[in-house]
């Protein structure tokens, strides 16, 4: 008899190990949960919601609930698409997502999971937030018009590039990132183009220069397939790095 513990997904038996959250097991067994702060490189960080999956009857963050065998968790319905909707629409109002000016745009994970929910418009009043663009670094522009706050850039710089150059201050509706340098520009930071923070975000707020709009339209990351096949934009990166080895 196997001892494999599983829970279920959509009706699927998923199988775990201990220490797993619903989204690692998911997305080692091909299910794809939707997801913007969740990379799995970084410990789980819960912020952006938009992993909502419904638990045994509760709506839970896929990527920190423990898995635990015997859930039954609805990853797709349609009560449960709504909901992420409504999470990305407000993330879409809060910010300035101009998605045509956009040179992330076909390669952004915000806009793919859009697509993949179904979203077809912003549904809520657009705050239109007075936001500054900083491209006073040589190599790497920072749009905060743009960022969801997911905080990646902040973890990925703390933990792998040990150089702190990203924070998150203020709380709530007040919340914003904001550079560690004397003149708090990223042209005074210790930031560097083939640093992790650069390659995680998940959106079109940093983006490194000389390189813009190099991938034409059809060639794009999210062209072709939906991003629950090619999955998320740090995926895709360690993807064409092996591929470059
Ligand atoms: Fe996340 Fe990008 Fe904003 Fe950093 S700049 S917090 S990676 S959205
Ligand atoms: Fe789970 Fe953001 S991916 S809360």
């Amino acid at each position: 008899m196997s001892t494999e513990k599983t829970f279920k997904l959509d009706g699927k038996s998923i199988p775990f190990q201990d220490g797993d959250t619903i989204m690692d097991a998911a997305l080692r067994a091909g299910e794809y949960i939707p997801h913007l702060c969740h990379n799995p490189e970084f410990a789980p960080h819960g912020s952006c919601r938009v992993c909502i999956v419904d638990v045994n009857g509760r709506h839970m963050s896929a990527c920190t609930l423990p898995a635990a065998e015997g859930l039954e968790v609805d990853n797709s319905s349609e009560r449960i698409m709504e909901q992420r909707r409504n999470i990305l629409q407000m993330l879409f109002v809060e910010g300035n997502h101009v998605c045509p000016g956009c040179e992330k745009s076909g390669a952004c994970q915000l806009q793919a999971v859009a697509y993949y929910t179904r979203m077809l418009s912003p549904h809520y009043t657009h705050f239109f937030p007075k936001r500054s663009v900083d491209a006073s670094h040589p190599d790497i522009a920072i749009d905060f018009n743009r960022c969801i706050l997911c905080e990646l850039c902040v973890r990925a710089s703390r933990d792998v590039d040990k150089k702190n150059v990203f924070s998150i201050t203020g709380r709530g509706l007040e919340s914003r990132l904001v550079i560690n340098s004397a003149s708090g520009k990223l042209g005074n930071s210790a930031l560097s183009a083939s640093d992790k923070a650069v390659s995680v975000c998940p959106v079109g707020a940093i983006l490194p220069k000389h390189v813009g709009y190099d991938q034409p339209i059809g060639d794009r990351l999210y062209d072709n397939k939906p991003i629950s096949v090619v999955g998320d934009v740090a995926s895709a990166n360690n993807q064409q790095e092996n591929a470059n080895d």
